[in-house]
């Protein structure tokens, strides 16, 4: 079982990232889990090149070409997201934006979220649909959200949250067994 974590706040520590760490714990022993801290690359959004289009390939020589080693690895691919004006955080865009040579490239891998923040979450919430669905992937999960303001440590305050990124969690791993292992929940 191969399963990517993509954390996408710039914050390392902060919310979205203790939502992902909890989800994460779903996952069984015999999982094999990749961490992948957007903070930490050096990667742009897509340019003005479109040598894709041609190539095939996406020519950007950044941080980006070693996600996409992980992306074309992964089995199972968990996205955080704080929503930052009312979307995915710019770091989460990009990926997306990155992403776009990559024709079948992520069709039916497992896809799920969490994500963090109090208002207007719902476009957020848009953005990572649509990718997912526009990459042909199967969209799970438990629509993990956590209540949130700026500071850290908010989740305390919203127990329901943890809960529902551990079923996020829970949610990948049965469909993991369901089309892997013909498991029936
Ligand atoms: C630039 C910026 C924009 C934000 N916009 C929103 C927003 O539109 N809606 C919202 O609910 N929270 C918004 N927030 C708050 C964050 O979503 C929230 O604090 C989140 O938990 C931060 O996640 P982190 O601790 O993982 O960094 C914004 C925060 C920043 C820094």
């Amino acid at each position: 079982m191969n399963v990517l974590a993509i954390y996408g706040s710039p914050r390392k520590d902060g919310n979205t990232a203790q939502m992902m760490d909890v989800a994460l714990t779903a996952f069984p022993e015999e999982a094999e889990i990749h961490k992948v801290f957007l903070g930490e690359l050096k990667f742009s959004g897509c340019g003005p090149c479109r040598e894709c289009k041609t190539k095939g390939y996406c020519v950007i020589e950044d941080d980006m070409q070693s996600v996409y080693k992980e992306l074309f690895w992964a089995e199972i691919i968990l996205f955080g997201s704080p929503s930052q004006f009312s979307d995915v955080s710019v770091d989460i865009k990009k990926l997306m934006e990155r992403t776009w040579w990559m024709k079948g490239g992520l069709h039916n891998k497992i896809g799920g979220y969490v994500v963090t923040g109090r208002r207007y979450i719902e476009s957020t919430l848009n953005t990572l649909h649509a990718f997912m669905l526009r990459h042909r992937m199967i969209l799970g999960g438990s629509g993990a959200i956590g209540f949130t303001f700026t500071e850290m440590g908010n989740l305390d305050y919203d127990p329901l949250a943890l809960r529902d990124a551990k079923g996020t969690g829970m949610r990948l791993v049965e469909l993991y067994d369901l089309i892997y292992k013909n498991k029936q929940p």
